[in-house]
């Protein structure tokens, strides 16, 4: 975080929001405007709120925002995301200011593992290659060989030699789904995501037998209990395309329910189920993510405050396996 006291003071302690926005302010218009102003962009993630999607400049999943941050020309990004996300984008431009509007706002499965403690769980594994989900720190990603998505995790683990043994981090639940499609063995970090291990296969399933014409699909963070139900699996963006293009209208979506406002924009004939957690809270909506609002958006830009930073050598050392993974997805056609 790189306050200057002044500034701090001036805005009411940002990190911790303090802030008294105009309420006569129309935000979408300041947002613009400062956009242009500054010649910065907004990346904004599926499980945004609706709002900060349509005031985005670009839209999408991890993989597809790594690739925007990669080859923007703009002289600030703000990233509409979790932590991890606007980390990877200031990795990949050391020399853009890269904003985050809430610090806090982080990600349970990145949280899932501390780097001192993986280093030691990868120690006992001298002879592995380390594939690291791009939802993990920094620390994490400098450990790692090769990071990915849920878009690209096939093709990159099928990118190995057959005999070369493999780590899978931090998620369990899309390393068991990528061992089982590519027939590999890999020893997978014991981490799961908050959001997509809380859905209820008993309600999913009750919804299906109400909506019996429609399909199940599923993000692969989710429980295998729960894949083994979907028609679908795939990544944010997968999940949209397939959702889009299938002959079926009706659809229980699996995953974080943000997801849902460009399933209705792009689709608006068809509907959409948001899947059921378990018990009554509104567990599909991540709590990290919806820490970003218009407000925080806004005031990030308008005092380029809080800008992520990390240690030089932090940073050199975390490039070169997202490197390696955009490498591979590029040639994959990903
Ligand atoms: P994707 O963006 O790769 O679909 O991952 C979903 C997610 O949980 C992001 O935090
Ligand atoms: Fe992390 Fe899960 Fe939220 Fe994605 S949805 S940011 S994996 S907690």
């Amino acid at each position: 975080m790189q306050f200057t006291k002044e500034k701090l003071e001036e805005i009411g302690q940002i990190g911790f929001y303090n802030v008294n926005v105009n309420p006569q302010l129309d935000l979408f218009e300041e947002i613009q405007r400062l956009k242009k102003e500054k010649n910065a962009i907004i990346l904004a993630h599926y499980y945004q709120d609706s709002d900060i999607q349509d005031i985005a400049d670009y839209i999408g999943d991890s993989l597809g925002l790594a690739q925007q941050a990669e080859k923007t020309s703009a002289d600030i990004i703000l990233f509409a995301g979790v932590h991890f996300m606007a980390e990877t984008a200031k990795i990949l431009n050391p020399h853009k200011k890269v904003l985050l509007p809430d610090l806090n706002a982080g990600c349970s499965l990145s949280d899932s593992c501390p780097p001192e403690a993986f280093s030691k769980f990868k120690d006992l594994y001298p002879n592995h290659k380390v594939v690291s989900y791009i939802n993990c720190s920094a620390g994490i990603k400098a450990l790692s060989d090769v990071i990915v998505t849920s878009s690209n995790a096939e093709a990159i683990v099928r990118s190995f030699a057959d005999d070369q043994k493999l780590i899978f981090a931090p998620d369990k639940n899309l390393g068991r789904y990528i061992a089982a499609k590519t027939g590999r063995e890999m020893i997978l970090w014991d981490g799961s995501c908050m959001v997509h291990e809380v859905f209820s296969l008993k309600r999913i399933l009750d919804l299906k037998a109400l909506y019996p014409e429609s399909e199940i699909i599923a993000h692969p963070e989710c429980e295998e209990t729960v894949l083994a139900h979907a028609n679908f699996i795939g990544s944010t963006t997968a999940l949209l395309k397939y959702a889009v293009k299938s002959e079926c209208q009706s659809f229980i979506v699996v995953t974080e329910s943000g997801i849902l406002h460009q399933m209705e924009k792009d689709a608006p004939h068809k509907h959409f189920i948001p899947a059921p957690s378990e018990g009554t809270c509104a567990c599909n909506s991540c709590p990290h993510m919806k820490l970003n609002t218009l407000e925080k958006i806004y005031i990030s830009l308008k005092y380029e405050v809080p800008e992520i930073n990390m240690p030089e050598d932090l940073m050199k050392k975390a490039l070169l396996p997202i490197r390696k993974m955009l490498e591979i997805s590029s040639k994959s056609g990903l």
